[in-house]
Parts: C-alpha cells; structure tokens; sequence
C-alpha cells in the first residue's frame, strides 16, 4: 500500500514540473551592460574624489615645520625691551620684545601682496611698495591695510604659568602681547598654523 502511494506521489510530482511554465533567465542586453558599468565608474569616481577632498582637507604640518607649531629658542628672545627682533625665516615670524614688556610674534608677511618687510633700524620697511610698520607690526605707512598679523603664541614662565595670543583685535599690537610682568620664559612655542588677523586700519 506504501509502495502505490509513494509511486503516485512521484508521478504527480513529475507531472507538475512538467506542467510548470519554465522560468527564463535572460542575459542582460548590450545596453544594460554599458549601463552598469557606466554606473560602476561613476561611483569609483566619486569614492575616489571624496577621498582626495578629505585628504587634502587633513592638516600635515609637523612641529617645526611652517604651519605647525615652532619651539622658538628662548635664548634668541630680545633680553631688552623695545630691542630688534628676533626672527625665524623657516616659521616666517619675528619674535618681539615689545617697549612694555610684552611677547609678541608677527607674521613676517607684508598684508599689502606677500613681500617680506625687512627690520631697518626703528622699523620695518617693505621692500616691494614700501609699507613700514612699527616694532609691534602696528601699520605706520604704505599701501597695506593693515599692521602685521600675529601667530597664536603660548609662553610659559619659569613659574609655572602659561599664557597664550588668542587674539589680534586691535591696530595696537601691544595690547595683545603677552606681558612678562618681571617673569622668567622658560618656553616659547609659536603656532604658524594659527595666524590671528589685525583690523584694517581707517
Ligand atoms: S607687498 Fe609690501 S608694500 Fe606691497
């Protein structure tokens, strides 16, 4: 009895894959094809793009290199004030010892088109147009339009504090220098990545 319906079962089963309506699967057409792998290229494309943004986009500097932050040598810090300057041509800044005792770092670039002003004497004088600016970078004259910029500059004293340029907002420079009052440098870093912008002068 087993064995008969076993043996129907097996044949009905037969029967309806046979009655069944094939499935086909079709190969896609030339179109189709073209189309995926125009979409396959555009999206490799656009990986690619994003990744080149957001490498770009990631800061590289390393200490010590221009646009990262500059250990100056607190040796070379004008011991008096109102005294030359004392520069770093590979962090493009000059280190000041302002005439109130402050720490000041200027940007060395003229804000005119980019020469390098020169210290001569009482000031700095540009060579290309003639902007001259005070010891703090304060503008004096000359078509730029405005004193020098600063670095953000963190000083830390033989005491134990530390202070830190966080802003320029001022034409007078020496409102932004880092007053000593009677203390000793022990560290002096300068930040080339971050230059603070003075206003224009009226
Ligand atoms: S670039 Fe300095 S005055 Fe023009």
């Amino acid at each position: 009895m087993t064995t008969v319906t076993t043996t129907e079962g097996r044949a009905r089963a037969a029967a309806r894959r046979e009655a069944a309506p094939a499935v086909e699967v079709s190969a896609p057409s030339r179109r189709e094809f073209l189309y995926y792998i125009w979409g396959a290229s555009m999206a490799l494309l656009l990986g690619e793009a994003t990744a080149g943004i957001i490498w770009f986009s990631l800061p590289r500097f390393k200490e010590g290199t221009f646009g990262g932050v500059f250990n100056f040598t607190v040796d070379k810090f004008p011991a008096e004030a109102g005294a030359a300057p004392a520069s770093q041509p590979d962090g493009r800044f000059h280190v000041v010892h302002t005439v109130d005792d402050g720490l000041l770092t200027l940007y060395a670039v003229c804000t005119h088109l980019g020469c390098l002003p020169r210290w001569q004497d009482i000031e700095f004088r540009c060579p290309c147009h003639g902007s001259r600016y005070e010891l703090p970078g304060n503008w004096i004259g000359g078509p730029a339009p405005r004193g020098l910029d600063i670095f953000s500059t963190t000083v830390t004293f033989t005491d134990g504090t530390v202070e830190e340029t966080t802003n320029a907002n001022s034409l007078n420079g020496n409102d932004y220098a880092i007053k000593l009052n009677g203390r000793q440098v022990s560290k002096i870093e300068v930040n080339t990545g971050l230059r603070l912008k003075r206003p224009n002068h009226p």
